[in-house]
């Protein structure tokens, strides 16, 4: 049987073209809305190829009303968004604050304003662990505090997270899905989608597999004095398949109510801290490529250690991160090689 309709916002992005794909195999039929600011059109061909089948495609952009309109008038029928079109570069965000705030919470605002006229009954939401900031305890759970945004990106994400919390305690006829992510890495395994960074990367892994490529000349490991087992920072790397099909189960458990709460929260991580020099080892590993690295001065504002409790997820919504870190490298290792023999990097 043919299954709902579903409006992905960012659909060409990184975690977006993983996830069409994991929903196109579920059986849903999606339609991308991309202004293509991070992305390009390419990457319908990547899921194409993947899947057999091209989503519908939008190029638009979700700050623009009108367009949404049009949007939901030319696909009728559509049951959910998810809605991962956002800015997301942390360093960009403190040059370019309105630029953050504007795209990130009018994209979010704009939908959830056309939903009930549309009868789609509900949002998942691509929220961030940087709502914990600097965690006084780890793992961290849904309930664990939320701190201080230290940046207008993660502060967009507080804010998106008060926002359809308060639209839906005004009583919009919708419902929502908050999913947290921790740091998700690594490429389909057919290597034919992947993330495709612009400019010099500011994330590690991207970072790592160009130094490991030679297009970098060393990667900087930024510390080795934390209050950590080898001095360099922890974190939860999240495969970025698995996380996609997290949100397969997000959508299932919305429209098919599986759940009485019109908003829930999940954690989406491995469970797992992994230092930055643990990274590089496990990518060696696995890969059997060296990266060149050197240890350099801490990076301002970086986190020391976080990662996540997910038995929410793993519990409530059936989900679990289930990929080896040694997969997750090799499959950021094979994407890395795909751009280079298709002469993109
Ligand atoms: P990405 O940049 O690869 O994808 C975002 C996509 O949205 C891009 O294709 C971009 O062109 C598009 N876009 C941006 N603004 C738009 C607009 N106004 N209208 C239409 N399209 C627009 O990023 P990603 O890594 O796939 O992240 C997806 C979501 O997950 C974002 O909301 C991000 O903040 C969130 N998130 C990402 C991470 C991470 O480390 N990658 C971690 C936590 C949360
Ligand atoms: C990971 C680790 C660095 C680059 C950011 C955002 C966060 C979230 C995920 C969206 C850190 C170290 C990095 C390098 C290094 N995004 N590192 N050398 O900082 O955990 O989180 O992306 O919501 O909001 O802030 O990810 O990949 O930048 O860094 O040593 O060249 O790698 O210090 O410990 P981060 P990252």
């Amino acid at each position: 049987m043919k299954k709902d309709r579903i409006l992905v916002t960012g659909g060409t992005g990184y975690i977006g073209s993983h996830t069409v794909v994991e929903l196109q195999q579920a059986g849903y039929s999606v339609v991308i809305i991309d202004n293509l600011s991070n992305s390009n059109r390419d990457v319908l061909d990547g899921i194409e190829r993947i899947t057999g089948i091209r989503p519908d495609f939008v190029e638009a952009d979700c700050t623009d009303m009108d367009a949404l309109k049009r949007l939901f008038a030319d696909y009728p029928g559509i049951k959910g968004i998810i809605n991962f079109a956002a800015s997301k570069a942390v360093g960009e965000s403190v040059q370019k604050p309105i630029l953050y705030y504007r795209n990130n919470l009018n994209t979010l605002m704009n939908l959830l304003e056309l939903m009930p006229d549309n009868g789609v009954k509900g949002i998942v939401f691509s929220s961030s662990c940087t709502v914990y900031g600097e965690p006084d305890v780890n793992p961290v759970t849904e309930q664990s505090p939320i701190k201080n945004a230290t940046s207008p990106y993660g502060n967009t994400k507080q804010i998106s997270e008060e926002i359809i919390t308060d639209v839906i305690a005004s009583g919009a006829p919708i419902k929502s899905v908050i999913l947290r992510y921790f740091n998700p890495v690594g490429a389909h395994p057919t290597a034919e989608i992947g993330e495709l960074p612009n400019g010099v990367p500011q994330n590690l892994i991207p970072y790592l597999t160009q130094t490991a490529m030679g297009i970098r000349k060393e990667l900087s490991v930024f510390g080795n004095d934390y209050n950590t087992p080898d001095g360099s920072c922890i974190r939860d790397y999240i495969n970025v398949v698995d996380l996609a099909k997290a949100h397969v189960l997000a959508v299932e458990r919305m429209l098919e109510d599986k759940s009485d709460d019109k908003i829930e929260i999940f954690n989406l991580g491995t469970g797992r801290g992994t230092s930055v020099l643990e990274l590089i080892n496990a990518f060696e590993t696995a890969t059997g490529v060296k990266v060149p690295h050197k240890i350099v001065g801490r990076r301002e504002g970086d986190i020391e250690k976080v990662w996540a409790n997910p038995d929410k997820a793993n519990n409530v919504l059936g989900w679990v991160a289930d990929s080896t870190l040694e997969d997750t490298m090799r499959s950021a290792w094979a994407w890395q090689c795909r751009l280079r023999e298709r002469g993109i990097m």
